[in-house]
């Protein structure tokens, strides 16, 4: 059988994203009356960590034990990854020992590269291009506020024509924004500093159907059904964090960002934040902030990831 991996948002398909979306509320509703849902005892995943994290770790490794399961965490300076064993040989000893394998690391070839040798699921836990465990629970956390059906249940039928206001860095979260939003339906309103764009081929999509780019952060906000941003420093980019503070000093989501969107429009952001500079303190804090539900939401949007890579559908 074909291994399935999670390494960018499309490598799952619309009626996949269904199916992971009502089985992650079920997997919460099942959390919050402390039923137990064991479908994954006996299987170990290694998490292999070249970035520092809290919600990844957290999420991944709280979600694997309340699947039945154990976890392995391996950093780059506590393992042979860090003293330059190759990514094809660590690949090939680590899945004939576990059943599962989250990475977040640099470069997306890399994890491509572990991927190809792996003979277990490998899911990417956050790289240099794509952050697609996040954006799952994001469009999870907005069909939870915005997109339920009549049994409340997640409906993705919610998503159409719907419009995420992007605003800050072209980064790996703008690219999986897209990625999604041409799976989903749904458009993107970006917005950029000039010189931090974000560039259609590394976003990995077929058209510019599914956004537009906008100079003004306002304009991209007005209308908007979702307002999201990112750090102005991405891991891995700290060198440039003088010159970003002043090209992204226009790129801060405030209250009047918030005014131009629709006034049912709700804000989130993946976190850590820092209020101040991407977001105001009465953005990420006040009444559209959904950012706690978001954070909440890797753990069970993931159990449902992790669940469908091993054991596929089963409901
Ligand atoms: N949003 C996110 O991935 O958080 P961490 O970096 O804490 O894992």
């Amino acid at each position: 059988m074909k291994i399935k991996h999670y390494l960018q948002f499309s490598d799952l398909d619309a009626q996949e994203y269904a199916y992971l979306f009502a089985r992650a509320a079920l997997i919460k509703k099942k959390f919050r009356a402390y039923e137990k849902h064991h479908v994954l005892a006996d299987r170990t995943m290694a998490m292999i960590f070249e970035k520092a994290s809290t919600r990844t770790r957290v999420s991944f490794e709280a979600g694997m034990y309340q699947l039945g399961g154990s976890v392995v965490h391996l950093t780059t300076g506590d393992s042979q990854l860090g003293r330059a064993e190759p990514i094809e040989d660590s690949a090939k000893v680590i899945s004939r020992m576990v059943d599962l394998v989250m990475i977040r690391t640099y470069e997306q070839t890399k994890i491509e590269r572990f991927a190809e040798h792996s003979r277990v699921p490998v899911i990417n836990g956050l790289t240099n291009e794509f952050h697609p465990c996040q954006i799952l629970a994001d469009i999870f956390t907005y069909l939870e506020h915005r997109g339920t059906n009549s049994q409340g249940m997640p409906d993705p039928s919610f998503l159409t024509g719907k419009t995420v206001a992007w605003v800050g860095d072209g980064n790996n979260m703008a690219n999986t924004w897209l990625q999604a939003s041409e799976i989903l339906g749904f458009k993107v309103h970006l917005s950029t500093p000039s010189g931090y764009e974000v560039d259609q081929s590394i976003a990995g999509i077929r058209s510019s159907d599914s956004y537009a780019v906008f100079k003004d952060p306002m304009q991209a906000c007005a209308g908007a059904d979702l307002v999201t941003t990112d750090v102005w420093t991405s891991m891995g980019y700290e060198a440039e964090n003088d010159a970003r503070k002043k090209a992204f000093a226009d790129w801060c989501v405030d209250a009047d960002m918030m005014a131009a969107a629709k006034p049912d429009a709700l804000f989130m952001h993946c976190l850590p934040a820092h209020r101040g500079e991407e977001v105001a303190a009465d953005v990420i804090d006040g009444r559209q902030s959904v950012v706690w539900d978001e954070a909440e939401n890797r753990m069970h949007a993931q159990k449902a990831l992790m669940e469908y890579l091993l054991l596929g559908r089963v409901a």
